[in-house]
């Protein structure tokens, strides 16, 4: 990936870009079970996801997303929604964007974090399912704690993004996004940018 070229997208990206799959086209007529909202639409890069679920069974019967983002963010949501489709709520929750690059043949690796977009949205939209039937005690287990209130970006994705190789606030925000609007979480994300750094790859890691 490293020597591709910034528009070096595969075919498959650029498929999933100029012919998107399962777009919402009207929000007030789609009956989602769950919905989720991250990003930030003044930025440019509001991710909306929404599902239908089987509720004897616990899968997702249908997914439709909207974005305002970029074109990496929206092959990457086309994707992924036709992934989770089938999947049991607790699979499609533990996709990560790892899944989804491998799925798509990858992208331009500046791209990469604009995936995570989709992906945030999508546990955001489960975790919306959960809570609007009584299982809260299941977003409690599953949910990370917010760290970036203005990005909704939790601790998980800083452990997700130390694993995919950022080692610094710089690179923490390019994969994530956090600390770009107020910047009030940056010590505590650096914080934390250290605690799984050396968690994982430090000496007693
Ligand atoms: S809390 Fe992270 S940018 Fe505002």
């Amino acid at each position: 990936m490293s020597t591709q070229t910034a528009w070096a997208y595969t075919d498959k990206v650029k498929d999933h870009f100029m012919n998107p799959r399962n777009v919402l086209d009207d929000e007030n007529r789609y009956p989602a079970d769950g919905k989720g909202v991250v990003g930030n639409v003044k930025c440019g890069d509001e991710m909306m996801v929404a599902i239908q679920v089987d509720k004897e069974k616990g899968t997702i019967t249908d997914c439709k997303w909207k974005t305002y983002g970029c074109a990496s963010a929206i092959a990457s949501t086309s994707v992924l929604s036709e992934m989770v489709i089938g999947m049991t709520l607790d699979e499609a929750y533990h996709l990560s964007p790892k899944d989804i690059m491998a799925e798509l043949g990858s992208l331009p690796e500046h791209k990469v974090h604009c995936s995570v977009l989709g992906d945030k949205a999508l546990r955001t939209a489960i975790n919306d399912y959960y809570a609007r039937n009584g299982m809260a005690d299941k977003v409690a287990k599953e949910g990370a704690r917010t760290v970036c209130q203005c990005m909704n970006v939790t601790d998980r994705e800083i452990e997700d993004a130390v694993l995919e190789g950022a080692r610094t606030f710089y690179e923490l925000q390019e994969r994530t996004k956090l600390g770009t609007v107020c910047g009030q979480c940056e010590e505590e994300a650096t914080g934390l940018l250290n605690e799984y750094t050396e968690k994982h790859f430090g000496e007693n890691g």
